[in-house]
């Protein structure tokens, strides 16, 4: 992806730009930016003549004004100044993203930073024009679109009238690099599994590391065998793609600095294996590798930000399908904590998955955190809808801290309890636990059988069953939760 050159100039010079872009609020509440360019009365006559009226996310696109020295004027509507919401600014910028692209700037100013949302400050606002901006570059063009003619976005430069300060810096390197990031994640969940196979998982983290000098390193079937992981090797039994365990290290910090562990399910295809998911959507089951996407994608912005501070990716990868190899239900596998477990529904296979790959994350890199994110239950899209993730953990600072990072990025995440009542619902007859806890209480049961395998660890985990995926006309992988991975990897750094 191209990358947007960003800049900070307190006082730049219009004449160095074809762009100007102005936020501009309901019944001529205008902002200083638009005072400094002379450009008010013009904005008070459109409002008059209603032909703009500052409508949250409305964008008028005015060429050669007179009065200015500029080429473009982008107006973009902010709403009501008291009540600009975060959501509603960010609608405003996608809808100024799209404009810009629609036109033929190449070199803008961009003065949106300066209408913030109540609660929140300037470095926000670059923070989100920078990540937005750069997010429009994406497109999935894959050689499998055919004909699909990729973007080819003429967009170079966007300045800031901002201070050039560290802090404004930060802010857009970050926003930038989420963005760059995301776009990673988007491209793994968007390819069909028969193009996105594990394999194809593990050679794009060996490409990653190759360019970004990260150490990587995988683990083959019958090494895992070998070492015992019997419980990720019965979900890939029923298939004849070989699995892969794929670890990326990032070493910013010092050598003996713990580091955060992250933990992406990678089930390139979830057909639910012997019990069946229905035929009906299935195709989305592409994307069950959601949490392995992200953790690509994570590292993808780690590259770009460098931040002094260590951080593990473990991907447990495989695909999940029916076969005469297939693991039924009523199985028993022992997994590589030596605990038990009986498979009572193989379409519960991302638990299966994960807790080897917990049990491997620490024993191999002895973390001071583990984050796993998962595509993991269909119960927490119907519990919290799409836009929220879910989150639970055996540490409620941790928990507190991706609470908040998801605020600060607006890529939110929503706590739902754990607890004994719930644990109970995994008992089983013949083996240490069930792998389901039953239809109540889907999310929480399954949170639940993934903490019998960290309870020497401070974890969370993240159920993004719901936020990575858009269904409907935009039907594609959303990217998310990588903005709220990175902003919590850079507040740990700060610690
Ligand atoms: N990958 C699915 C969860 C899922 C469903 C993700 C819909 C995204 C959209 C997971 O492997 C699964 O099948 N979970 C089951 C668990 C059940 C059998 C206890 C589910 O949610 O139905
Ligand atoms: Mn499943
Ligand atoms: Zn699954």
């Amino acid at each position: 992806m191209k990358k947007i050159q960003f800049q900070l100039n307190a006082k730049p010079t219009l004449t160095d730009f074809n762009t100007l872009v102005l936020p501009v609020f309901t019944h001529g509440q205008s902002i200083s930016a638009a005072a400094d360019f002379g450009v008010n009365g013009l904005i008070d006559a459109l409002d008059k003549q209603d032909d703009f009226k500052g409508k949250t996310a409305q964008t008028l696109m005015l060429h050669h004004v007179a009065q200015l020295d500029c080429p473009r004027l982008l107006l973009v509507g902010m709403g009501d100044q008291e009540k600009l919401t975060e959501k509603g600014y960010l609608s405003a910028i996608q809808a100024m993203s799209k404009t810009l692209e629609n036109s033929g700037a190449t070199q803008v100013l961009d003065t949106c930073h300066l209408a913030t949302p109540k609660g929140q400050n300037q470095s926000w606002s670059l923070y989100q024009n920078s990540l937005i901006l750069q997010r429009s570059f994406y497109d999935y063009s894959h050689e499998s679109r055919g004909e699909h003619k990729a973007k080819n976005p003429h967009l170079n430069q966007v300045c800031f009238m901002a201070e050039d300060n560290t802090a404004h810096q930060q802010s857009i390197a970050q926003g930038q690099a989420s963005a760059i990031g995301m776009a990673l994640t988007q491209d793994l969940a968007n390819m069909p599994s028969n193009f996105c196979t594990p394999t194809y998982l593990a050679d794009t983290a060996v490409k990653l590391g190759q360019q970004a000098g990260f150490k990587v390193t995988l683990l083959e079937r019958a090494q895992m065998i070998e070492m015992g992981m019997g419980s990720f090797m019965a979900v890939a039994q029923g298939t004849d793609t070989p699995p892969k365990m794929i670890c990326i290290e990032y070493q910013g910090g010092a050598a003996e600095q713990a580091p955060i562990a992250l933990v992406g399910k990678g089930v390139t295809f979830d057909t639910g294996g012997i019990s069946l998911k229905p035929g009906a959507s299935m195709d989305e089951m592409k994307y069950d590798m959601g949490g392995a996407a992200t953790v690509m994608g994570v590292f993808q912005a780690l590259a770009e930000l460098k931040p002094a501070i260590n951080v593990v990716g473990v991907i447990p990868a495989t695909e999940n399908m029916p076969s005469g190899n297939a693991i039924k239900p009523g199985d028993v596998v022992r997994s590589l904590s030596g605990q038990t477990i009986e498979i009572l529904n193989t379409d519960a296979e991302g638990r299966l998955i994960l807790c080897d790959a917990l049990t491997y994350a620490q024993q191999t890199y002895q973390p001071g955190l583990v984050v796993d994110i998962a595509t993991l239950t269909g119960a927490c899209i119907i519990a919290l809808g799409h836009h929220v993730s879910g989150v639970l953990g055996n540490d409620q600072d941790l928990v507190n801290q991706l609470l908040e990072a998801g605020k600060t990025t607006y890529d939110r995440c929503w706590q739902l309890p754990l607890g004994e009542e719930w644990d109970e619902q995994l008992k089983s007859n013949f083996a240490d636990m069930a792998n389901i806890g039953g239809r109540e209480g889907g999310t929480i049961t399954a949170a639940q059988f993934l903490a019998r395998f960290t309870k020497q660890v401070k974890w969370a985990h993240l159920d993004i069953a719901g936020t990575a995926w858009q269904s409907g006309a935009n039907k594609g992988a959303s990217g998310r939760p990588v903005p709220m991975l990175v902003e919590f990897i850079m507040q740990q750094v700060n610690k």
